[in-house]
């Protein structure tokens, strides 16, 4: 250790509140201090991935900035920021921003009383992004706008409310938002008694914007006067901070920065610690010294030349775009061209917090092979100025420093001090390029740098500098093929050799890590095209002054080629909400039917609601680490747990032999025993007394494996093993063989649907609580089974069920992922807590999450349809197949649904659905919304595209033909009348104007060979509920208190779908009095015993209907106190009822609708109903990249009489985008051993807020009804989800255009997520067939296709 001195004190501040540490730890990230800190405990600011890629941790740093002495404002994502190097710094947390006990900030108000909360479980990490946006610029630009919120996710609402409460702030507002139409709606009735937007009983406003408090700068937090004086006089100081493990050392000059390296040459500079702080989580590097120049001004030093430009090494990546863009608006283009690439993808690297901490240096030094600057910057011929203390040197970023060669490297003494970048010149010209995932907040696939300089007046190729990332371990230079062109010209002949000098190259094997090697291939080559095109029509800009000697050699670009050079810029969301107003003679103080805010939206928005980990520290507390599997299927050979217990703080190993009760089931075990079926499989847990202590434990637990046979792990070795969970699952009609006979034409195909993560916010977590007596243990946990996690612990302790109470306060997501497993996580944990005698508290990283728990189950389906040549449909036989996992789960449940609902929309006479769960040897897939209907469907409406393929026919008259027209039955003969499900179709043909649209896009096709357009229209019939009677049961108790306040329990939970505010709703209307009466606390066991599962969709419904009777009864008992006093007040009434000795307290119950199925004769009444709805998605694709860009999405979805249109839209938004997640960028990545790669924001990409289609509208279909129902509401959990699929019918529309154009066969195999890698590679064309092509029988791939 180097000082071996005391540590300096850490001064910093904290809402206002001044912070000094005696002891800082340097490996206490600023996120754990704020929630573990006991006299802080700010558990607003929440954990949800650790990385940096969710936001659901920002908050807001202000430092005082030494050179222009003002005072900077920028969010930070807290997991990755270190406390030590905060010294001097003031944070603002949720907290500090506002408060329902206090303020409430208006960005608070707004995000909450515009739906802009769901969960709630990232709205405060969503607040603080747009309140440090608002504090730098009060009212900044939509754009802005989008920035500032690109690096949060949010995994519920579908992110349209949260822009929406955003550009309430933006000067571009307009109030309401009725596009286009350049007045506000309100103005079109004048005498409405209603405030809200109204028209013809259709509103269009879900909030009243008028009734938001102004936004005040001068009320916000001022910074610290005493860190502004420590900032006018800083510390020259060295400061040091020692840990347990590492020291943290902070020179206050230059030249002890250089000392301090001399004498510390391996340790690193920590700058933003966007690089080594995941290095240290993934790879499990190890800094014992942390050196930080945050102090240390000349590495911020920014100056300008005639020739270039020096930008400080600790320049943020945000003040290094601010820096260029300065630039580029001060000189003439040709000398910026190498900033001008640069600032194009400063615009879509990581998000704004990154990109606040990120510096220029570390980007550098980190040498990512992603890394988006360094191509260009070593194209750009930029340097770099190092200094040691023998003084300064400068080196080139050239290929060999990229590739960490020692002779161009840095020495271990010497750091990075600034970058020069010079000015490009004429004749010159520099691009970049780039493919991600997705367009913002994603990593690239690849990226590419590319500078060529003409000789003068000429097209003669001077110089030429290519280089690549993503496509090796390091950026890679085309350096021998760029030499070998110069001399060239830059015509068609030029591009093709460049093209194969650069496959020859730049070449990548076939088992390259990160996989997608021939969508690599080819981008390596369309990148250049696009280079070539875009330097073609430069040049002609520049010739054309000048006599052309050799003009023959600018091969003039066709129009319909010049789409080829356009990128899809990011686009603020527009749209509209419609839905239908209540009856007028509705009283006001009834809340049915209106857009009430969710009860938790303030305290969601304040960081006051309190998810499971935010419960405060209980005495005796330990903490849980689970020990997984590393093999897919194994014998356990002997498990030395010995190095672990030798760990301080380390109390104890939970194995299989410590539970008292039963372990799981025979085949689904909650501990593994002697053997293990996946990777990611539960072996023990370590429990300690800090969480850092367990997951260090986990570490040194040695555990010995012996493989078994075979090893399973796709769909199509299951089938070849025979490898099933369960017998097949048919439902049959008509009669298919014959039929098949008749037709005009048949078509068989395949569809491929990739599994998907639920990736809810907030990760499985509980907290088990023994109690002293009677073995009782109190069970905080998010789940949507409370009941399911009692009855497992229950057996697992072997106690019985009514000592065990288990309490749901609120869920922070779960989109069924959290139906089965927190039993298994609740159960470990309370093993844990049984044996120990300690509280347990189990969280689990967002690692662990994806790697343990299942999702959606992969499909792969076959089709075989028979069609006469108008499009009917005579016969379709589709036989499924899904991949359950290790444990039968969900899986046969999953199985009967996908059969049940396959047919979707269509009424065909001759059908065959049979499907079947595979058994493999992956984590157990479950419960997802949807719950197989998304996948299943998915082949169904392939099989009506293939069938407009052959007809030459567009898909949406195949639709139209085959839809049920009339009242009939389904194919398992349950009753159906279609009316609505028209109504949906035609009022979205109508409201998006699809007709036009489709000619549109055929013009736009037309003219334009690179990009292409796609749309598509989806009809949808989904079933809600289960197919089981006893599963519809719901209970509810109510107590009015003798103030009148009434306290209202049901069985539901509350996952961020509104499920509480809606059952106020009904409270108030039943016992007419206003929801400020009412209130929920918790779903608890102890309240409501014996409750079903919260899915379904049918959660609300059933619920509904037991607190409807609940309050019914109540109501019933005080008639006659309200007959005698009519005129009295609901506290005379219940004061009169006390006195007459009259129960205010009720418990209300639901028997539930009846549903069964009978398989054996394939008919059944299993749904009680169902919802209809519709969807058109227009998008544009990049036939180069593979990227597209979502033009327009218009939903209907019939809701009949919504309890709560902004809960109901605000679900159908956020199934549609989190379907178009599923069918679009959400990729599960397994390698060959059957180890998930994408276990973390990063590698698995959800939809971020540029993901949203550029207008965005949705319709409730107005004056629908339905009797059965409460109010004649509907459930809308999980069915929008389906509707995603309108993105990825529009996209493979687009695709189809394109294979056309190109005259490329029809090609029946779809796949699902329609990734950039397949749209392009789909898109064949001159590039795709240059790349050279592996024979797979050649190498292991890096990942595996498990569908
Ligand atoms: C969520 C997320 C998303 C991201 N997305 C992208 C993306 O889309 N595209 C992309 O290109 N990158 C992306 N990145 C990577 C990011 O750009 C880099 O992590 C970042 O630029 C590193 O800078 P830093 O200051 O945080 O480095 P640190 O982590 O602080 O340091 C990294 C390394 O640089 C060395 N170092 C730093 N400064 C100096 C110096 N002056 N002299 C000598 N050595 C020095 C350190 O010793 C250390 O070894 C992403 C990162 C995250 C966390
Ligand atoms: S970004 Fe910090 S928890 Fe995700
Ligand atoms: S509300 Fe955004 S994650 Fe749930």
């Amino acid at each position: 250790m180097p000082c071996p001195s005391r540590s300096d004190e850490l001064v910093f501040f904290v809402n206002g509140r001044k912070v000094i540490e005696r002891n800082a730890d340097p490996e206490v990230t600023l996120l754990s201090f704020l929630r573990k800190n006991w006299i802080l405990c700010l558990t607003g600011t929440k954990y949800a991935c650790g990385r940096g890629g969710c936001g659901a941790c920002t908050v807001m740093v202000s430092k005082r900035d030494p050179t222009s002495q003002e005072i900077r404002h920028f969010s930070v994502t807290a997991c990755l920021v270190p406390i030590c190097s905060l010294y001097g710094a003031a944070v603002t947390t949720v907290e500090g921003v506002g408060s329902i006990k206090t303020r409430l900030h208006p960005v608070q108000e707004r995000i909450a009383k515009s739906h802009g909360t769901q969960c709630g479980f990232c709205t405060p990490g969503m607040v603080m992004s747009m309140y440090t946006l608002l504090r730098n610029h009060p009212q900044p630009s939509e754009e802005q706008l989008l920035e500032a919120l690109a690096g949060n996710l949010c995994r519920c609402t579908g992110y349209r409310p949260i822009l929406a409460s955003g550009k309430t702030f933006c000067l571009e507002s307009n109030g309401c938002q009725q596009k286009g139409t350049g007045k506000c709606c309100l103005d079109l009735e004048e005498n409405d008694s209603s405030s809200l937007c109204r028209k013809r009983d259709i509103c269009t406003e879900l909030f009243v914007k008028e009734e938001f408090q102004p936004l005040d700068p001068t009320q916000e937090l001022i910074f610290p006067p005493e860190l502004l004086r420590m900032a006018e006089d800083p510390e020259k100081r060295t400061l040091t901070f020692h840990g347990e493990r590492v020291t943290w050392i902070s020179p206050g000059t230059f030249k002890d920065l250089l000392e301090l390296k001399a004498k510390h040459p391996e340790a690193p500079l920590i700058l933003g610690n966007t690089s080594l702080r995941p290095a240290m989580r993934s790879k499990g590097h190890f800094h014992p010294i942390l050196l930080s120049p945050a102090r240390i001004s000349e590495l911020n030093v920014v100056s300008k030349t005639n020739d270039g430009l020096t930008i400080g090494a600790g320049c943020s990546l945000a003040h290094v775009k601010d820096i260029l863009a300065e630039r580029v608006s001060e000189l003439p283009e040709e000398k910026t061209q190498t900033y001008r690439a640069l600032l194009k993808h400063l615009k879509s690297l990581a998000g704004q917090q990154i990109r606040n901490m990120a510096s220029l240096g570390g980007h550098i030094i980190s040498r990512h092979s992603y890394s988006d600057l360094n191509p260009i910057l070593a194209v750009g011929n930029a340097t770099l100025n190092l200094t040691s203390e023998e003084g300064t040197r400068r080196i080139p970023l050239s290929e060999h420093f990229l590739a960490g060669l020692a002779s161009a490297d840095l020495k271990p003494e010497e750091i990075l001090e600034s970058v020069y970048i010079p000015h490009s010149q004429k004749w010159e010209f520099v691009s970049a390029f780039r493919q991600a995932q997705c367009q913002q907040n994603a990593l690239p696939n690849v990226n590419a740098g590319m500078r060529v300089l003409f000789k003068e007046g000429t097209d003669i190729i001077e110089d030429l500098s290519i280089t690549y990332g993503g496509v090796g371990a390091a950026t890679v230079s085309a350096h021998k093929s760029c030499q070998q062109l110069l001399g060239r010209q830059w015509d068609e002949l030029m591009l093709d050799e460049a093209c194969r000098r650069l496959l020859d190259e730049v070449s990548l094997p076939g088992w390259a890590p990160g996989g997608r090697v021939e969508f690599k291939r080819t981008l390596v080559v369309s990148f250049f095209f696009k280079f070539y095109l875009q330097v073609l029509q430069e040049l002609k800009k520049l010739i054309r002054p000048f006599p052309v000697p050799n003009s023959r050699h600018y091969p003039e670009i066709s129009d319909r080629f010049l789409s080829a050079l356009e990128d899809f810029q990011g686009t603020v969301p527009q749209g509209v909400q419609r839905y239908q107003s209540v009856d007028s003679h509705q009283p006001l103080q009834d809340p049915v039917g209106r857009p009430v805010m969710h009860l938790s939206g303030l305290k969601h928005a304040t960081g006051e609601a309190e998810f499971c980990d935010d419960i405060p520290m209980v005495d005796k507390e330990l903490h849980m680490a689970l020990v997984t599997s590393t093999r897919a299927y194994a014998k356990i050979i002997s498990i030395d747990l010995s190095k672990a217990l030798e760990i301080p703080g380390v109390v104890d190993v939970i194995t299989a032999k410590d539970i008292p009760g039963t372990n799981g089931t025979e085949d689904d075990k909650l501990l593994a025993v002697d053997e293990v079926l996946c990777v990611g499989q539960i072996i023990c847990a370590v429990v300690a007394e800090t969480d850092v202590q367990a997951k260090r434990a986990i570490e040194k637990i040695k555990i010995t494996y012996e493989e078994l046979e075979p090893i399973i792990f796709t769909i199509e070795d299951a089938i070849k093993h025979n490898s099933f969970l369960c017998p097949e699952k048919k439902l049959e009609q008509g009669n298919i063989e014959e039929a098949f006979e008749t037709v005009d034409q048949i078509v068989e195909g395949e569809v491929h649907v990739g599994g998907q993560e639920h990736f809810y916010m907030e990760t499985q977590r509980v907290l088990v609580i023994p109690k002293t007596e009677d073995k009782e243990l109190d069970i905080y946990v998010s789940t949507q089974d409370p009941a399911h996690v009692q009855k497992t612990v229950s057996s697992t302790l072997n106690i019985p069920i009514n000592r065990i109470t288990c309490h749901v306060k609120r869920v922070g997501g779960g989109f069924g992922g959290k139906i089965g497993r927190p039993a298994v996580f609740g159960a470990i944990a309370a093993v844990g807590a049984l044996k120990t005698g300690h509280p347990i508290r189990l969280v689990l990283d967002r690692e662990d999450d994806m790697l343990i728990t299942g999702g959606r189950h992969p499909l792969f389906g076959k089709y075989k349809v028979g069609f006469m040549n108008n499009g009917r449909i005579k016969a379709l036989d589709i036989e499924c197949f899904i991949n359950g996992g290790c444990t039968l789960d969900d899986s046969e449940l999953v199985t009967e649904f996908l059969i049940l609902k396959l047919e979707n929309a269509y009424k065909i006479r001759n059908l065959r659905f049979r499907g079947r769960a595979c058994l493999t040897n992956l984590p157990s897939n479950t419960a997802f919304r949807g719950f197989g209907f998304p996948q299943g469907t998915l082949v169904t409406e392939s099989c009506i595209t293939a069938v407009a393929a052959k007809c030459g026919l567009p898909p949406e008259k195949i639709r139209e033909k085959n839809m049920y027209q009339t009242v009939d039955k389904t194919i398992y003969k349950q009753a159906f009348n279609p009316e609505s499900l028209i109504r949906c179709w035609n009022e979205c043909l109508d409201t998006s104007s699809f007709h036009n649209r489709r000619m549109q896009v055929e013009e736009f096709n037309k003219k334009n060979y690179w990009k292409k357009r796609g749309i598509a229209v989806i009809p949808m019939k989904f079933s809600v509920g289960f197919a089981a009677t006893s599963y519809h049961q719901a209970a509810a108790l109510v107590h009015i208190y003798t103030d009148g306040s009434v306290l209202v329990t049901h069985g539901g939970n509350e996952l961020g779908q509104g499920i509480h505010t809606k059952m106020l709703q009904v409270a108030s209307r039943e016992l007419k009095i206003p929801m400020s009466y009412l209130h929920i606390c918790e779903t608890s066991t102890a309240t409501v015993p014996n409750t079903i599962a919260t899915a379904a969709s049918i959660g609300a419904d059933t619920n509904g209907r037991a607190v409807q009777n609940a309050c019914q009864i109540l109501l019933k008992r005080l008639e006659p106190i309200i007959k005698k006093n009519p005129e009295g007040t609901w506290e005379e009434w219940i004061e009169a009822a006390f006195e007459q000795r009259i129960s205010l307290s009720a418990t209300g119950y639901f028997r539930g609708y009846k549903a069964f199925m009978d398989w054996e004769k394939g008919e059944g009444d299993p749904f009680p109903y169902y919802v209809y709805g519709a969807a058109c998605s227009e998008v544009e694709i990049d036939c180069l990249t593979g990227a597209h860009k979502k033009i327009r999405t218009d939903i209907v979805m019939d809701a009949c009489c919504s309890l709560n249109p902004a809960i109901d839209i605000g679900q159908i938004e956020g199934a549609f985008i989190q379907g178009m997640g599923l069918y679009t960028t959400e990729e599960l990545k397994y390698s060959p051993e059957g180890v998930l790669y994408s276990r973390g924001p990063d590698e698995y990409k959800i939809p971020t807020i540029s993901d949203v289609p550029e207008e965005f509208n949705v319709s409730l279909l107005p004056s629908s009804q339905t009797p059965l129902t409460i109010y004649s509401s509907k459930g809308l959990g999980e069915s929008g989800m389906f509707l995603g699929s309108s993105v990825f019918f529009a996209i493979t529309d687009a695709v189809a255009a394109a294979r056309k154009e190109r005259d490329i066969a029809e090609d029946f195999t779809v796949k699902s997520p329609a990734t950039p890698e397949w749209v392009r590679m789909a898109c064949a064309d001159r590039f795709t067939e240059m790349i050279p092509r592996d024979d797979p029988k050649t190498f292991k791939p890096w990942s595996i296709t498990v569908a």
